[in-house]
């Protein structure tokens, strides 16, 4: 079946995996990557594609009205996956106008230009909306050693095989966000399932658990600290590296888009995880043996990079998904073993220094001493 899609944010880490899922695994489809191209979007990101014939970059920020909307009449959009945002949690603590304007007003001008170019017409239309699971907030470690988790998925079932807490995010949750980042996702979120309400548009949203993978911006925890270590600059592990984070690999993530966007119920939230938590320390420890050991440095060599420092302000303590529903429902299940997954990244990230050096330099380095000479 034919198909015209956008796919907005797609030159960032998560929409990179998933243009290239869908413009290999459906050449009858046409993808449009729709990105404003940030500072953290990446079009050598997408190098492996982009002379697809069933793909079109078109640089556009999607707070445009205009533009999205000629360009889903024109290309006779049928559906959107949407991913642009501003993601990063610290920057929003610094700036949560740029946030509210390309998380909120920007998701409000895509539904809008679907609503009007659709007029009502929404047989085979799909407005598929990817959201986080911090808008459920923060849930409490109450087990600190760890208890064994009443689910398990492969992602988890490696030797680390633990839960902070007997309760989870679910999808019926109230929405309680912390961050400047997480309210706008949560506004988002709203918004979204409000063009449902409202005027019958055919949405999805899902909540997913923290990714990561190959292609990611080194301001997040795991390309930064592969970069520290390689370089051999502290680590800078926030409070006591005690808060929780549920890890799902990247490209699971991308697979589970694929198969919601096409069998998701509308109107429907899904939550997307592993089952895989771990303590921000323990993490850093397992990413520092891996990086210790693929560069042939003796085991333990830089564990003294770690360095506490002032923690995140209004840093949620611990992330957990429940994601049986989309299991049960939908039959998706993580593909990789945590264990397989970091080690993959780990070697992506040391064999592709170039990538690393190209975004890690000019304006970014700038950023982020600054961000960190204020702390
Ligand atoms: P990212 O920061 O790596 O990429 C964001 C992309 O959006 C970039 O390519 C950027 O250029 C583009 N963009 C930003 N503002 C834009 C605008 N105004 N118009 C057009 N394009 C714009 O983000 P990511 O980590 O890949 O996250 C993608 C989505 O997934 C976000 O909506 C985020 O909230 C959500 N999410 C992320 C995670 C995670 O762990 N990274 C987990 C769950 C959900
Ligand atoms: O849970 C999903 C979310 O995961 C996504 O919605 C966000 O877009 C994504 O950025 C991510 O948010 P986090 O804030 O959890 O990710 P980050 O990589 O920034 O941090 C992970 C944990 O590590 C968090 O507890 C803060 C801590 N941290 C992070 C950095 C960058 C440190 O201790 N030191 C650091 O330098």
């Amino acid at each position: 079946m034919k198909r015209n899609i956008i796919i907005t944010g797609g030159a960032g880490f998560i929409g990179s995996h998933v243009v290239r899922l869908f413009v290999n695994k459906y050449p009858d489809y046409h993808i449009f990557n729709v990105d404003k191209l940030t500072y953290a979007g990446n079009l050598a990101n997408l190098k492996d594609i982009e002379d697809k014939p069933n793909y079109t970059f078109v640089k556009a920020d999607i707070c445009d009205f205009d533009t999205i909307f000629d360009l889903m009449q024109r290309q006779h959009i049928d559906g959107i996956i949407h991913l642009a945002a501003e993601s990063h949690v610290d920057r929003s603590i610094k700036d949560p106008f740029t946030f509210a304007q390309t998380n909120v007003m920007g998701t409000l001008s895509l539904l809008q230009a679907a609503k009007l170019v659709w007029d009502g017409n929404y047989e085979g239309k799909r407005f598929y909306h990817i959201s986080t699971d911090e808008v459920y907030g923060a849930l409490e470690i109450t087990d600190p050693e760890g208890i064994v988790p009443p689910f398990s998925t492969k992602a988890s079932s490696g030797k680390h095989h633990l839960a902070y807490g007997k309760t989870f995010f679910t999808e019926d949750l109230k929405y309680q966000p912390h961050s400047p980042y997480s309210a706008a996702k949560a506004s988002s979120d709203h918004f979204v399932r409000a063009f449902h309400d409202t005027y019958g548009l055919p949405t999805i949203v899902t909540n997913c658990s923290n990714n990561y993978g190959p292609y990611q911006f080194p301001e997040k925890l795991i390309p930064l600290f592969i970069n520290n270590i390689r370089h051999r600059k502290p680590l800078p592990v926030y409070g006591k590296g005690e808060n929780v984070r549920d890890w799902l690999y990247v490209v699971d993530h991308a697979r589970a888009i694929d198969t919601i966007f096409h069998n998701g119920k509308i109107a429907e939230t899904y939550n997307i995880g592993g089952f895989n938590e771990w303590k921000n320390i323990d993490i850093i420890k397992v990413v520092i043996a891996t990086v210790d050991r693929l560069l042939g440095r003796p085991e333990g060599a830089d564990l003294d990079l770690i360095t506490y420092v002032t923690d995140r302000a209004g840093h949620d303590m611990r992330y957990a998904i429940d994601s049986t529903k989309l299991q049960r429902e939908l039959g998706w299940e993580p593909s990789l073993q945590f264990e397989e997954g970091i080690e993959l990244t780990v070697k992506w990230y040391l064999d592709n220094q170039e990538w690393m050096d190209n975004v890690t330099s000019g304006d970014y380095q700038k950023y982020y001493e600054q961000m960190y000479a204020n702390r």
